[in-house]
């Protein structure tokens, strides 16, 4: 079966790291060597190696953005630029912002370091709504999904500090057992191919490949998230607590997505507010050596619609823990009277042959 083990893709009740970890004080040395860090190591037994591009990185001091129309990168609605970050929203309601690369990105293997911070006056889940990275056809586009338009082609990385749906917290009982119940903040990823919708009552529930809880706002050290996308495997993990260690969120065989789609980061407050701020977006070029059945597998079905293979046995398995006794119950009792029903049709064929079979005789 091609689906992860649930443990890899929601990290809920696993704190343990494990995997990718990578040491981030090595990493940042690397990069005050160099411009261009380029490192080898493997992954699957594959040589890799990751070179920074800047034409897709946004660090400071943010030369031209938000002010300068040869900049690479765009501000859009209530987003504003100082020396420090690039605030997308500020801690009052009802405000959007985004930023979004202006050149489209044609790497087939590559990996975004998002550093971040999410802080204001709101105390306990009364703090809102969050904010998402893109990677998607369209761009600079306001919507109410973080800031972003409903229906996107691509992909959606969403860090939801607010939970709509638990203000519901009968209709939440009533949906999910307590070992589904979520805490938030929540990361979470989502593939729109231009026709699906994003669910806010239910914060993406419906549609989401896999998440885990991240506890990001108000805090004293730096917040990091990582996604990576190599040989069709979407990798998401955070580093929020301070330890310079990656920690797992999600991981997903199978995803397609073309390539051409632009890099944003948007974000959005509605009754309740935070400040969302984007210190740095870094992208790598990671450079995989394929095999060359890999290659032509690959020239072969070029994909021009985002879509995720085995969606349903991904979905199936996430369902499978909400899945109530009393639907596994009537499950196996229909499978069960189901096979008694075919017995029974079997025995009364066979003894109507059985008789005219016999009747022949005589
Ligand atoms: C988008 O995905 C949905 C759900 O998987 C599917 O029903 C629809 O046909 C897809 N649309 C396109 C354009 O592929
Ligand atoms: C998004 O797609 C759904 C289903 O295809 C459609 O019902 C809805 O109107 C669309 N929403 C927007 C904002 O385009």
């Amino acid at each position: 079966m091609a689906t992860v083990d649930s443990s890899n893709r929601s990290c809920d009740s696993s704190f343990l790291h494990r995997g990718n970890r990578m040491s981030f004080k090595l990493f940042v040395m690397f990069i005050l060597l160099l411009f261009t860090v380029e490192k080898g190591f493997s992954d699957d037994d594959h040589e890799m190696e990751e070179f920074l591009k800047r034409e897709y990185s946004l660090s400071k001091p943010y030369q031209g953005v938000g002010s300068s129309s040869s900049s690479h990168w765009e501000l859009m609605g209530d987003a504003m630029v100082t020396t420090d970050y690039i605030r997308l929203t500020p801690d009052s309601q009802s405000r959007q912002g985004a930023v979004w690369s202006r050149i489209p990105c044609n790497l087939k293997d590559w990996e975004m370091q998002v550093h971040f911070k999410i802080h204001g006056q709101g105390k306990k889940n009364l703090n809102g709504d969050g904010l998402a990275i893109w990677f998607t056809k369209e761009r600079m586009q306001k919507g109410p999904v973080f800031g972003n338009m409903d229906n996107f082609t691509g992909l959606g990385v969403f860090v939801d500090t607010y939970p709509n749906e638990e203000k519901h917290i009968e209709a939440q009982k009533k949906r999910y057992t307590p070992r589904t119940q979520r805490i938030f903040p929540f990361v979470l990823a989502m593939v729109g191919n231009g026709s699906i919708s994003y669910n806010h009552e239910r914060d993406g529930r419906p549609t989401e490949l896999g998440g885990c809880n991240a506890m990001v706002r108000n805090l004293k050290h730096d917040s990091f998230l990582f996604i990576r996308y190599i040989r069709r495997r979407l990798t998401v993990m955070i580093d929020i607590d301070g330890q310079h260690e990656w920690r797992d969120c999600l991981d997903i065989p199978g995803v397609r997505l073309p390539q051409g789609y632009y890099f944003g980061a948007t974000a959005i407050t509605g009754d309740l507010s935070d400040n969302h701020d984007i210190i740095s977006l870094k992208l790598y070029q990671l450079t995989v050596i394929r095999s060359r059945k890999e290659e032509e597998e690959e020239e072969e079905e070029e994909i021009t619609i985002p879509s995720v293979d085995n969606l349903d046995l991904l979905r199936l398995g996430q369902n499978e823990e909400g899945m109530s006794g009393i639907a596994i119950f009537f499950a196996v009792l229909f499978s069960l009277l189901g096979c008694i029903f075919l017995v029974v049709i079997g025995l009364v064929v066979y003894s109507h042959w059985n008789e005219s079979r016999r009747k022949r005789f005589y």
